[in-house]
C-alpha cells in the first residue's frame, strides 16, 4: 500500500556546539581510535543549556517549511517524534506548535530512533485523507538523558533536529511500510526510571537510573536482523529488488550496523547515506537529518528510489520506500 503523498520540503537544525571524539576522550577513558573503528562516529552536536527538543524540532520545521514555499497556516497537523520530550508532560509537539505560531493538530509519536518512519505513516495517512500540509519533525536531546560518566553510552550519542512536510499529491507514492514492535524485554534499551513503573526518588537518581542503558551486543544484534528484514517486507511489497533501489537511508547508529544491514541485503556501499560520522546517534532525527543531507548532496535525484529503515528501543523497527521528485512547491524536491 502506497500513499498519495509528496515531501514538499525537508529541514534540518543542528546545535552549534560540536564535541569530537578527542574532546571527549580528554574526559572519559575512551579514545578517537575506539569510538572510529567501533561506532564510525567522529563527532556530534551538543545542545546548548538553554536548548530543549522542541527548540530544535521548531527550527527544523521552519526550516522545512521554507524550503517547501509553505506558512505555517498551510500545516494542518504536527507530529514531533521524539523520545526525549522537554517535559514528561505535556507532550513536545504542542510547544513545537506554539513555536513556530500554529494552534494546527500537535501530538508527539515515541517509537525511539523507529520514530521519524513511524512519524510519516501516521502523518502521511493525515494528508492523504484530505488534510493540509501536515509537519513530521524528528528531533532529540539525547545527551541530557545520557550518563556523562558512562562511557559505554555517552559517545554514542548526538543531538538535533530533522523534518519534512508532507503534502497531498496524486501523483506522489509514499511506502509501501513495514512496522513492528516487540516489547517483551524493554531493558535491552531503555530509561528504567522516571515514568509511572519506576517514578523518581532520590535513590533512583543516585542509582543513575534516570539515564539511557542498554546492552549493546543485543541491540546490535537485533538492530540487523529487524532492519534487514523490513527493508526486505517493503522491497517485496513492491515488486522491486535491491538493484532497483537508488539510495539507501538508514537510522544513523553505528557504521558496522549500517554496513551489516547493507550486507544482508546485497546493497553496495556506495549506495548507503552515512551522517554518523557527523552526527552520531540522534535516534528519531537520524533518518531526517539523512535525508535532508543527502538531498543537499545532490543524491536525491528525480525519480530516484530511496529506502528509509530504523531500528530502536521498545524494541521498535520499521522501513518505508519513497520515490524522489520534484512537485515545483519550493526550492526542494518532493516524493
Ligand atoms: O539506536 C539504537 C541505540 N543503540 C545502538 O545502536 C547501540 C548498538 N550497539 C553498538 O553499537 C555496539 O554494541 C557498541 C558500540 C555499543 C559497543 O561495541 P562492541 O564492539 O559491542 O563493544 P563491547 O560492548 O563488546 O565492548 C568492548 C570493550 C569493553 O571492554 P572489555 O569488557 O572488553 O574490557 C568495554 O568496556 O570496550 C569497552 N568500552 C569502551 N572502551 C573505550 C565500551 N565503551 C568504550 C568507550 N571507549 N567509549
Amino acid at each position: 500500500m502506497t500513499l498519495p503523498v509528496a515531501i514538499a520540503g525537508l529541514g534540518a537544525y543542528l546545535p552549534a556546539n560540536v564535541v569530537t571524539n578527542d574532546d571527549l576522550a580528554e574526559v572519559l577513558d575512551t579514545s578517537d581510535e575506539w569510538i572510529r573503528t567501533r561506532t564510525g562516529i567522529r563527532q556530534r552536536h551538543i545542545a546548548a543549556a538553554d536548548e530543549a527538543t522542541s527548540d530544535l524540532a521548531a527550527a527544523a520545521g521552519k526550516a522545512a517549511l521554507a524550503d517547501a514555499g509553505l506558512g505555517i497556516e498551510d500545516v494542518s497537523a504536527i507530529i514531533v517524534a521524539t523520545t526525549t520530550p522537554d517535559h514528561p508532560v505535556p507532550g513536545t509537539a504542542p510547544l513545537t506548535a506554539a513555536a513556530l505560531g500554529s494552534e494546527a493538530a500537535a501530538f508527539d509519536v515515541n517509537a525511539a530512533c523507529t520514530g521519524f518512519i513511524y512519524g510519516l505513516r501516521v502523518g502521511g495517512a493525515m494528508a492523504a485523507t484530505g488534510d493540509q500540509a501536515v509537519l513530521v519533525i524528528g528531533a532529540e536531546t539525547l545527551t541530557r538523558i545520557t550518563d556523562p560518566d558512562e562511557r559505554s553510552t555517552r559517545v554514542l550519542f548526538g543531538d538535533g533536529a530533522g523534518a519534512a512536510v508532507l503534502v497531498p499529491d496524486d501523483t506522489a507514492s509514499l511506502g509501501p511500510f513495514d512496522l513492528g514492535a516487540d516489547g517483551s524485554d524493554p531493558s535491552m534499551l531503555w530509561t528504567a526510571a522516571g515514568g509511572t513503573r519506576t517514578p523518581v526518588t532520590p535513590d533512583v537518581l543516585d542509582a543513575g537510573g534516570n539515564y539511557l542503558s542498554m546492552r549493546g551486543g543485543d541491540v546490535y544484534r537485533n538492530a540487523v536482523a529487524r532492519m534487514a528484514g523490513a527493508a526486505r517486507h517493503v522491497l517485496e511489497e513492491a515488486g522491486l529488488g535491491v538493484d532497483d533501489v537508488d539510495l539507501f537511508v538508514g537510522h544513523q547508529a553505528n557504521i558496522r550496523i549500517l554496513d551489516a544491514v547493507g550486507t544482508r541485503l546485497s546493497m553496495p556501499k556506495e549506495r548507503t547515506h552515512v551522517t554518523v560520522d557527523q552526527h552520531a546517534n540522534t535516534s528519531a532525527a537520524s533518518i531526517p537529518l539523512a535525508l535532508e543531507d543527502a538531498r543537499n548532496a545532490g543524491r536525491l535525484t528525480p525519480g530516484a528510489t530511496v529506502l528509509l529503515a530504523g531500528f530502536g528501543a521498545g524494541l521498535t523497527w520499521g522501513a518505508c520506500l519513497l520515490t524522489w521528485q520534484p512537485t515545483g512547491g519550493g526550492d526542494g524536491a518532493s516524493v
